[in-house]
């Protein structure tokens, strides 16, 4: 990887905010990207205060309008900005950044609605801007090298996928009506659904990221287990896949003592694989007939892919930091071949897309509406990709 200095900025991500400390860790991590910008908070001063206590002087902004304006007038303005403010905002800013001339890191869900997403894929095809989104957990080494035995047929033709992210965090009927929990339940602030719109499409573009096809159609069965809530707080996703792949993916919020949660299993017609995102460093391997394997993050002849995303040697932790270093990285590569005008390392072209971020929105709201219907089989494809 080049080691040229990059320029990175960020909106949201404020002090105590859940995700911004993982994208600065994530970004730092290489020293190609130098913290340069943010309006890192809703409240200017807060913004503005907590921006200069980071070292971003005159570029701590207290608003993301602001640093629009007075960053694109800069010779040195940032290559990259991420987006980490809460989801009702994240498609008016990523749509000015990118028309503006800016590389885009957005958190997911990339927007609120489908109409909003194809806006979003149009914008970044038209300027020719890149515009990720945060699905940070296909950085992790290991899920690289899950999707590389798959391409390569270690288990033969995929058969079945099985996806999960259920945690408990939300489990507490008597702190559900806390503002602070209460409002990602309901339509007006969160949008047609909660935790698949939350936590379920991480689990389903994971699914497409290491299988390498695309969700066709879906069918959902949500609840809210927790009567004062609108939207739901468990769902269980039946889909299929343009590949042929039979899915099923469950999410929940009210699942107790399960604490992040995220995992994924894929069989084919000769193997099956195995991983969960709270042992990221062993990968379950068992070939049709033979012994169950335990792969190692960082052992010998592993994939390129999962060789340029491991970071520390064999046997030491590596965990979720490093998985969004490893998006950082890619953007860094992506960004710097077009900077050099050279065709940038293939292994590294694997952070996702607004196409990704895109699908995600479609899959939401056939989630939604097959929950209204009992079950209902829709067409999980978001109108321009039918
Ligand atoms: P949070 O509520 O903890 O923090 C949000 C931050 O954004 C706060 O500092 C707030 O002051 C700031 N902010 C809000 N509006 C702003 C505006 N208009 N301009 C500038 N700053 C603004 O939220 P959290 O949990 O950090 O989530 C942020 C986003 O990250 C969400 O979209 C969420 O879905 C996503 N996320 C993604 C994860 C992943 O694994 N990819 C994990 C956790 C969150």
């Amino acid at each position: 990887m080049t080691m040229k200095k990059l320029k990175w900025g960020m909106i949201g991500g404020g002090e105590g905010s859940q995700i911004g400390p993982a994208h600065r860790l994530g970004a730092g991590l290489d020293g190609v990207f130098e913290f340069s910008a943010g309006a890192l908070d809703h409240r200017p001063d807060y913004g503005i205060d907590y921006g200069q206590r980071l070292g971003l002087g005159d570029r701590a902004y207290g608003g993301w309008e602001e640093m629009l304006e007075a960053e694109k007038k800069r010779d040195d303005r940032v290559d990259l900005v991420t987006v980490a403010t809460p989801n009702a905002t994240h498609f008016e800013i990523t749509k000015a950044f990118l028309e503006n001339g800016f590389h885009v890191l957005c958190e997911k869900p990339m927007t609120m609605t489908i109409e909003e997403g194809e806006d979003i894929v149009e914008i970044a095809k038209k300027t020719g801007n890149i515009c990720a989104v945060n699905y940070g957990y296909t950085g992790y080494s290991l899920v690289r090298h899950m999707r590389a035995m798959i391409a390569r047929g270690d288990i033969g033709k995929v058969r079945l996928v099985n996806a999960e992210f259920a945690h408990g965090h939300h489990a507490d009927a008597t702190d559900a009506d806390n503002p602070r929990v209460r409002w990602r339940y309901d339509p007006a602030q969160a949008g047609v659904s909660a935790q698949f719109a939350d936590c379920g499409i991480h689990a389903l573009h994971m699914a497409s990221f290491v299988t390498g096809q695309e969700v066709e159609k879906l069918s959902a069965d949500t609840v809210s287990c927790i009567d004062v809530r609108t939207l739901e707080d468990d769902a269980m996703v039946n889909f299929r896949m343009d590949g042929g792949a039979v899915g099923r993916l469950w999410t929940s919020s009210i699942a107790i003592g399960r604490q992040h949660g995220l995992g994924i299993q894929v069989f084919g017609e000769t193997g099956g694989l195995r991983w969960s995102q709270e042992h990221p460093n062993q990968l379950y391997y068992m070939p049709l007939g033979e012994r169950l394997q335990v792969i190692e993050r960082g052992e010998a002849n592993l994939s390129p892919e999962a060789d340029r995303t491991s970071r520390v040697t064999i046997g030491h932790a590596e965990g979720m930091p490093l998985a969004f270093a490893n998006i950082y990285a890619d953007l860094a590569e992506a960004i710097s071949a077009r900077k050099e005008s050279r065709i940038m390392d293939s292994a590294a072209n694997l952070y996702p897309r607004a196409e990704d971020g895109l699908r995600s929105m479609a899959a939401v709201f056939a989630v939604a509406q097959s929950g209204k219907e009992d079950g209902k089989w829709m067409d999980a494809r978001p109108p321009m990709f039918r």
